[in-house]
């Protein structure tokens, strides 16, 4: 059966039909990893509207409200730019239109890493204003400090490792990580640094299969793979890839449909009939003299 929402305009929610399951939580996407081992795989996506939101809610155990906002919401180079006011607004967009997945959101670049203090400070206004469930960050040893401080004062923090978009600068592209022993090891340490300070889980993002696969056995709590191996404990895609909304896409990226077609077709069918007057009116008792 399909879901059907009728929106409340005072408070701006839209309320499902039929009634949703409670929310997930955290300690309970945490759990899912018992002595190395998840029987159900953590499915991820990412969602930056409200209606995104309940599309894809009763799918998903975690709806990830990413920085890529910034290229795929806002057209920005890279998500450097992206603002704390961005993350807000679409955070509480996403938790609005959401029932079932429990909501993380990231927290953007500058936000968080010149202090534990200055992330808590960010963080805590991300709790308040959105109502998510969690944040996430970007980081390994340099942010096990800042995951300890935020963990022990109630903020649940999801982990980002291997290929960190939100240091493109200094690592000079979005190619793949791990390739060398050395860098291989140096990820697994930052792994094993964020999960010891209580990362409830962590994506892996871009990294050779077999290193996926080290830190998904090297750490405790659950990894979510993006570009890096099907044996990691979840999975996480940007959704507007996936759906076919980009011309180019990385090539990892499974696209299971291609709504910039479908989107690109009925636009022009519209726009044919408004030119050659064929448009639907609307049926009227009013007879001009
Ligand atoms: O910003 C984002 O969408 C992400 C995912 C790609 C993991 O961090």
């Amino acid at each position: 059966m399909s879901t059907t929402y009728v929106l409340d305009t005072s408070t701006s929610r839209a309320h499902p039909t039929p009634a949703p399951m409670k929310r997930l939580n955290i300690p309970g996407i945490r759990q899912r990893k018992v002595d190395g081992k998840t029987e159900l795989p953590v499915v991820m996506l990412t969602a930056y509207t409200a209606r995104q939101a309940q599309l894809l809610d009763a799918h998903c155990d975690l709806l990830l409200v990413g920085d890529s906002l910034g290229q795929v919401i806002y057209g920005l180079p890279s998500s450097v730019p992206v603002t704390l006011d961005m993350m807000c607004a679409h955070g509480a967009a996403v938790v609005r239109g959401s029932y079932h997945a429990a909501v993380v959101v990231d927290m953007p670049f500058g936000a968080y890493e010149s202090s534990p203090q200055q992330a808590f400070e960010s963080a805590s206004r991300v709790l308040k204003e959105t109502g998510c469930d969690a944040i996430k960050l970007e980081g390994g040893v340099a942010m096990a400090e800042t995951v300890a401080f935020l963990t022990q004062r109630g903020i649940p923090v999801m982990g980002h490792v291997g290929l960190t978009p939100q240091a493109v600068n200094v690592l000079g592209g979005y190619n793949a990580r791990g390739r060398s022993a050395a860098e291989a090891e140096k990820i697994i340490g930052d792994a094993r640094a964020i999960a010891e300070a209580g990362a409830f889980a962590i994506v892996v993002e871009g990294v050779v299969e077999p290193l996926a696969v080290a830190i998904t056995k090297a750490v405790p709590c659950p990894t979510i793979g993006i570009g890096a191996s099907a044996q990691c404990d979840g999975q996480v895609l940007v959704t507007d890839d996936m759906l076919g909304m980009f011309e180019r896409t990385p090539r990892f990226v499974k696209i299971y449909e291609h709504l910039a077609e479908t989107i690109s077709t009925a636009a022009a069918n519209y726009a044919a009939e408004v030119r050659d007057r064929t448009f639907p009116g609307v049926e009227q008792t009013y007879q001009p003299k």
